[in-house]
């Protein structure tokens, strides 16, 4: 059956299409970012186009993605099979006739049905040819296309990805995270977290989710004893944490809404779960890692602040590597302490390789909670709440809070 695609069906996708494109490589190849922000813009933007998967008993077997254009020549809208891939196993079973009658039925169904539906075949592809001719699709034409200097290999534009409202840091900047704060200064906090799951976990835990794994600076340190699966809504900083951990999973997702269908020993918030802003949406993200957290297991959570261990501050840091150089200076304050966020304001100077220096600000806006709202949160996830103070007095990191699932909860 070819239904839409759901969110957490964006890697799934990715991965077929690098088997498409391996199989019948075109002139203009595909990285996986750029499916990604196919997907993200069809999900912002659905009157581009869709993504439909074809769904089986054994799982998804192949993906089209089906956009609308005007065709004079046809009289009305058209709407194009841009791609359409199939597992090798599952061809020759009528997948791919399925896929034109469903989208003849919708058309037929809709207020506004289109004129024609198309597709691009390669010359070359004769047997996907045959069988789109069999379908009644004809003519010789071939769509050509030049790349305009926008749509290039360069830096992906804001608006097009999952993570546009998610600061300067983790999208077009998201290259310069390791120079704003390098793995090795992870060492000892990764250790320690290690040591709170391990002493929390009812058997020594292998495998870990990091949820907002960033730029992958604790998961460094953490793949040498737990298998990691790595997830953030920024696929720039994925990126990131890809090229610095390439032994790991790595998978777009939002903490408050990703579901990947399987449990961990042990599950990870770091500080990106100061990204939640409401207590419904800390509510959500809590509620994915119990959702995660294998019976037995532990979620541990690091925030940067709770309520009660707010102090406004500055800090100034910041490396060269590589030839090029970021220092920054980090102001974070409370404009009104009477909600439930503070602001960061944070300035970085950057130093590129030609020695050309730029001066941007970015703001974050974070969440800050009180214990109790911490506590039953993590409690109404079905996970038994621990505090356990990391620090003396207040200062960022100072206390841990810790869910324990010794039970089965129907989560
Ligand atoms: C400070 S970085 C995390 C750094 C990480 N602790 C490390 O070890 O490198 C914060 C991350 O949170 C991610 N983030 C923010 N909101 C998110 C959400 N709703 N779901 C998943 N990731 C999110 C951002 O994309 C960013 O990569």
């Amino acid at each position: 059956m070819w239904r839409r695609a759901g969110e957490t069906e964006d890697e799934i996708i990715v991965e077929l299409c690098g088997e498409l494109n391996r199989e019948d490589p075109g002139p203009h190849p595909v990285a996986p970012g750029q499916v990604r922000r196919t997907l993200d813009r069809f999900r912002r933007e659905p009157w581009r186009g869709q993504a439909l998967v074809l769904d089986l008993e054994g799982g998804i077997g192949g993906y089209a993605l089906v956009t609308e254009l005007w065709s004079n020549e046809m009289g009305g809208p058209v709407r194009v099979v841009d791609e359409l891939y199939v597992a090798p196993h599952l061809r020759g079973r009528g997948h791919g006739s399925s896929l034109f009658a469903e989208l003849e039925r919708s058309s037929a169904g809709s207020s506004a049905p289109v004129a024609a539906l198309g597709l691009e075949v390669r010359p070359a592809n004769r047997r996907a040819r045959a069988l789109y001719e069999r379908l009644g699709f004809s003519g010789a034409s071939t769509v050509l296309y030049r790349r305009l200097a926008r749509q290039g290999s360069g830096p992906e534009p804001a608006a097009a990805s999952a993570d546009h409202q998610l600061p300067r840091l983790y999208r077009d900047l998201a290259d310069w995270f390791p120079l704003l704060t390098p793995p090795e200064d992870y060492a000892e906090e990764a250790a320690r977290y290690l040591r709170l799951v391990t002493d929390a976990c009812a058997r020594p835990p292998r495998t870990l989710l990091d949820l907002g794994c960033g730029g992958g600076n604790n998961a460094s340190h953490l793949k040498r004893q737990l298998g990691l699966t790595l997830v953030d809504l920024s696929p720039s900083m994925l990126e990131v944490s890809r090229r610095l951990n390439p032994e790991c999973e790595h998978l777009v997702g939002d903490m408050r809404t990703v579901r990947l269908g399987r449990t961990f020993d042990a599950v990870l918030l770091h500080d990106a779960v100061c990204f939640m802003t409401t207590a419904e949406d800390l509510g959500r993200a809590i509620e994915t890692a119990a959702v995660h957290c294998a019976v037995g297991g532990a979620v541990l959570l690091q925030p940067d602040y709770l309520r009660e261990t707010f102090a406004a501050g500055t800090e100034t840091g910041g490396v060269d590597r590589d030839g090029r150089g970021l220092r920054y200076l980090e102001w974070w304050h409370d404009p009104d302490p009477d909600d439930s966020t503070y602001v960061v304001d944070l300035a970085y100077l950057l130093r590129r390789e030609d020695g050309s220096t730029e001066v941007v600000h970015d703001r974050h806006v974070l969440g800050l909670f009180p214990r109790a709202t911490w506590l039953e949160l993590i409690a109404s996830a079905g996970l038994e709440p621990r505090l356990v103070p990391v620090a003396s007095g207040p200062g960022p990191g100072a206390e841990v809070l810790l869910g324990v699932k010794s039970s089965p909860r129907a989560c």
